[in-house]
């Protein structure tokens, strides 16, 4: 009865068009930021005393950035400490415990206190300078997770369709390569949020969109239209997989396996969301607070 009633409430959630069309989310989105005001003001004031302008910048119209190895002073590091990570856990990888699923996640238990390398990469002045500029806010960094896929041929799942994700209208989530990845590894392919809006806003403001199938944006748009999230060891991707329609996971015979950190931030109000179903579920940071002695703008940002 139970299972019932949540199956239930998740198709609400899903297909109800004041929570899932263009317009609704706005709506949604104003609303609750202007009920957070204060909180709002408090991050804003934070962002603009305590953080460096940004070097580097992702392009409003498109909400993607692609940047080489080394653009970020804490980038190697992560990647030296991922690698180490994955090699402890490839054995478990390899051992049936891990359903045969085209992502795989990897255990980031005891690597994320403070200073450790992939703390020190999502709490990089830079980076945060740029997703802040372009959240226009503070953010909440939501999660870190390493993903592994093993890309072993094609295998059926919901984000290998067209989609955005549903945790707040504008998030940022960056990828770090920790092995190198081409356009023949079934990377993750977006279209622009310029075209990603055009196109939602094409099939009705306010219509409930969850997928979104590769002939209705083909219809409208080029393949030469999307962006693949590829590059060297050592690349860092940006995308707003909220605004940016999305989809991964298409490998080829010839694909070869990848290994990525993400890292999602996002607005305050993204932790109060009405009925988002990924709200929850944000990644409590509980061993980057052992340590009492955390500055105001990383509490801000992981602990609020
Ligand atoms: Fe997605």
């Amino acid at each position: 009865m139970l299972n019932f009633i949540i199956k239930r409430y998740n198709r609400f959630i899903k297909f109800n068009p004041i929570l899932n069309s263009f317009g609704g989310r706005k709506f949604l989105q104003l609303i609750i930021e202007n009920i957070y005001i204060f909180e709002a003001l408090r991050r804003k004031k934070l962002k603009n005393k305590l953080l460096e302008s940004p070097k580097f910048s992702i392009p409003e119209d498109n909400g993607f950035a692609l940047y080489p190895p080394n653009t970020f002073e804490t980038s190697e590091s992560a990647v030296s400490e991922a690698e180490k990570i994955f090699n402890n856990q490839k054995d478990l990888l390899n051992s049936g415990s891990f359903k045969k699923t085209y992502l795989r996640e990897l255990s980031l238990e005891g690597h994320l206190q403070k200073n450790s390398p992939l703390m020190n990469f999502a709490l990089d002045p830079q980076i945060l300078a740029m997703v802040s500029k372009y959240l226009g806010t503070l953010p909440i960094l939501r999660e870190i997770r390493m993903m592994y896929s093993p890309n072993e041929g094609a295998i059926e799942g919901g984000s290998q369709f067209f989609h955005v994700d549903k945790e707040y209208p504008r998030m940022m989530k960056i990828f770090l390569f920790i092995t190198p990845s081409t356009d023949q590894d079934g990377p993750l392919t977006s279209l622009s949020a310029k075209n990603s809006e055009s196109l939602w806003k094409k099939m009705g403001r306010l219509k409930a969109i969850h997928r979104i199938s590769d002939e209705q944006v083909f219809n409208t748009f080029s393949k030469d239209a999307t962006q693949s999230i590829i590059g060297e060891k050592g690349s860092v991707g940006f995308l707003d997989v909220a605004r940016c329609l999305h989809f991964g996971s298409r490998p080829n015979s010839n694909s070869k396996s990848r290994l990525i950190v993400w890292f999602v931030y996002h607005h305050y109000c993204g932790d109060v969301f009405p009925f988002s179903l990924m709200a929850g579920k944000r990644y409590d940071f509980k061993e980057f607070a052992k340590d009492g002695d955390i500055s105001d703008l990383n509490k801000s940002i992981i602990l609020n």
